[in-house]
C-alpha cells in the first residue's frame, strides 16, 4: 500500500526515525498550508501599504530645508510652533509639506523662499480658498458657490478654509467641526445646527462602514476595493457641506443612502466570505489531523 516504513518489515530504528520525521514534516506542512489564506492577506496589505498608497503622497525630497530651518534655533519663536503643528497633521502623514502649499524650493536653502522658485508666501485671508483649492478642487467649487464663498468675495465676512480647518494642524474632517464655538461667531448657531442634523445620518452610516472595514483589515482581509469605493462616496458627500445649503444636503440624502446600502452589502458579503474561509480552514485542518492519526495508527499496527 505504498507504506514502506513499518516496524516489522525493516525493524530498523533509523528508518522508524525517518518515518516519524516524515510524519511530523507532513503535518507541519499541512498546518502551514491551512494558514495560507491569512498570510496571503497580510502580504497584500503590506503591498498596498508599500506601493498603492504612495500615489497619494507628493514626492518628498530627502533633505527638506524648509522644515530643517523652520525647526532650528534660527527661527523666530512665534513661527517655531508651525513646523511642530504641521508634523502632527494629516497633511504631513500624506506627504504634503510646506512647499506643496507655499511653493518654493525645499532642496536649496539659499533660494528656497525666492519667488523665482515659485514661493508664494503667506496667503491673505481672502486668498486662502484658492490656495487650498488647487488640490481640493471639488470642495473649492462648492465653497465658491456657497453663501460663505460669496460673502468672502463680496464683503470679506465669510469664513475661509482655515477658519474651520486651521492651516498647519489640519486633521481628518468630520461633522464635529460644526460646533457652537466655531459656528456662532458670525451668525446664530441655529443655522449651523440644522446643517449638522442634515448630515448626521449619512455620516453615521459612513462611520459604521469604516469601522467594519477596519475590522476586516485587522483580520488580514483584502479590503482596498471596498475602501476605495467608500472613500469616493465619502469624498463626494463631504464636498456637499461646503455648499452650506441645507436643502441641497437633504435632497441628496436618499441618493447617498442608496449608494451606501450597496457598499454595505459588499462589505457584509466580505464578512460572510471570511467566516466561510475560516470554517473551511478549520475543516481542512481537521481532515489532515484525522489523516495524520490514521497514518500513525497504520504505522503502529503490527502487520503479522
Ligand atoms: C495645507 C497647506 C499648508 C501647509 C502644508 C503649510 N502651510 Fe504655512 N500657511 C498656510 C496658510 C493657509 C497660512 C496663512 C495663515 C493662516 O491661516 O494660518 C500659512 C501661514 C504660514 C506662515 C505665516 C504665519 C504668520 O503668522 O504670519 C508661516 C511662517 C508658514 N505658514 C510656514 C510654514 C511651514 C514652515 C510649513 C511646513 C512645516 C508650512 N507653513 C506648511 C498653509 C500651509
Ligand atoms: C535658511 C532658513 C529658511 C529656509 C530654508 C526656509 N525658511 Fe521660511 N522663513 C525663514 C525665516 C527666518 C522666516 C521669518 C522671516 C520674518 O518674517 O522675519 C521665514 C518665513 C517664512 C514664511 C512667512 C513669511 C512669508 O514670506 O510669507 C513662510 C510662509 C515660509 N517661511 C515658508 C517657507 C518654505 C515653504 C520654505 C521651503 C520652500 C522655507 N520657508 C524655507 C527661514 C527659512
Ligand atoms: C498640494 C495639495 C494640497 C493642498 C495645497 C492642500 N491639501 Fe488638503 N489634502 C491633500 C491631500 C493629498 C490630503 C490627504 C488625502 C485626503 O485625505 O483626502 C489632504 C487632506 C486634507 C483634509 C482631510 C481630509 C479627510 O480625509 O478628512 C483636509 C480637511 C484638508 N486637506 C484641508 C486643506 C486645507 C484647509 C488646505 C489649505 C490650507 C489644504 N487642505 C491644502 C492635499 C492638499
Ligand atoms: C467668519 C464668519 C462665519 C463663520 C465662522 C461661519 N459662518 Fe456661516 N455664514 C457666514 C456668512 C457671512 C453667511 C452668509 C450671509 C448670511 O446669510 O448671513 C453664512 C451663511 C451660513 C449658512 C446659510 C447659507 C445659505 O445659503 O442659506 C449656513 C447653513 C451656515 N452659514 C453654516 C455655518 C456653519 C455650519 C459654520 C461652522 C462650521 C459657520 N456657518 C461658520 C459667516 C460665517
Ligand atoms: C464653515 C466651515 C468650513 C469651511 C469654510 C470649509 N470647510 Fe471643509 N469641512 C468642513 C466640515 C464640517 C467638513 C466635514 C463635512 C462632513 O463630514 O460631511 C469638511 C470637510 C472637508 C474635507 C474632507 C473631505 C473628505 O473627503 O473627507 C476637506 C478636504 C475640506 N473640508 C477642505 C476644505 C477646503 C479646501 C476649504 C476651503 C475652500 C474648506 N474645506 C472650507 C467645514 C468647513
Amino acid at each position: 500500500m505504498g507504506l514502506y516504513f513499518t516496524h516489522d518489515r525493516v525493524g530498523n530504528p533509523y528508518v522508524v526515525g525517518k518515518a516519524m520525521m516524515l510524519r511530523t514534516t507532513l503535518i507541519a506542512c499541512l498546518l502551514l498550508f491551512s494558514q495560507l489564506p491569512a498570510s496571503a492577506g497580510d502580504y497584500r496589505e503590506e503591498f498596498e501599504k508599500g506601493f498603492l498608497t504612495k500615489t497619494w503622497s507628493g514626492e518628498q525630497p530627502e533633505s527638506n530645508y524648509c522644515i530643517e530651518c523652520h525647526s532650528s534655533d534660527r527661527m523666530k519663536p512665534a513661527f517655531l510652533e508651525i513646523a511642530e503643528q504641521w508634523k502632527a497633521s494629516w497633511h504631513a502623514q500624506n506627504g504634503i509639506a510646506c512647499h506643496n502649499c507655499h511653493g518654493g524650493d525645499p532642496k536649496d536653502p539659499s533660494m528656497s523662499m525666492s519667488p523665482h522658485r515659485g514661493f508664494v508666501g503667506t496667503p491673505k485671508y481672502a486668498e486662502v480658498p484658492e490656495f487650498c483649492g488647487k488640490c481640493h478642487i471639488g470642495i473649492l467649487k462648492n465653497y465658491l458657490d456657497s453663501g460663505h464663498g460669496k460673502a468672502l468675495r463680496t464683503s470679506g465676512s465669510g469664513p475661509n478654509c482655515a477658519t474651520c480647518h486651521g492651516s498647519h494642524n489640519i486633521q481628518k474632517a468630520n461633522i464635529e467641526i460644526i460646533s457652537e464655538q466655531r459656528c456662532s461667531k458670525c451668525h446664530p448657531y441655529e443655522r449651523a445646527k440644522t446643517m449638522k442634523q442634515a448630515l448626521f445620518l449619512t455620516e453615521k452610516k459612513i462611520d459604521e462602514l469604516e469601522t467594519g472595514l477596519r475590522r476586516l483589515k485587522r483580520e488580514g482581509v483584502y479590503v482596498d476595493d471596498n475602501a476605495r469605493n467608500l472613500f469616493n462616496i465619502q469624498a463626494e458627500f463631504r464636498t456637499l457641506f461646503h455648499s452650506v445649503d441645507v436643502n441641497l444636503v437633504n435632497d441628496s440624502t436618499s441618493h447617498f443612502a442608496g449608494r451606501l446600502a450597496v457598499a454595505e452589502k459588499r462589505i457584509q458579503n466580505t464578512f460572510s466570505e471570511l467566516r466561510f474561509r475560516r470554517n473551511f480552514a478549520a475543516f481542512i485542518l481537521m481532515i489532515f489531523a484525522c489523516m495524520g492519526a490514521t497514518l500513525y495508527l497504520i504505522i503502529k499496527t503490527p502487520k503479522d
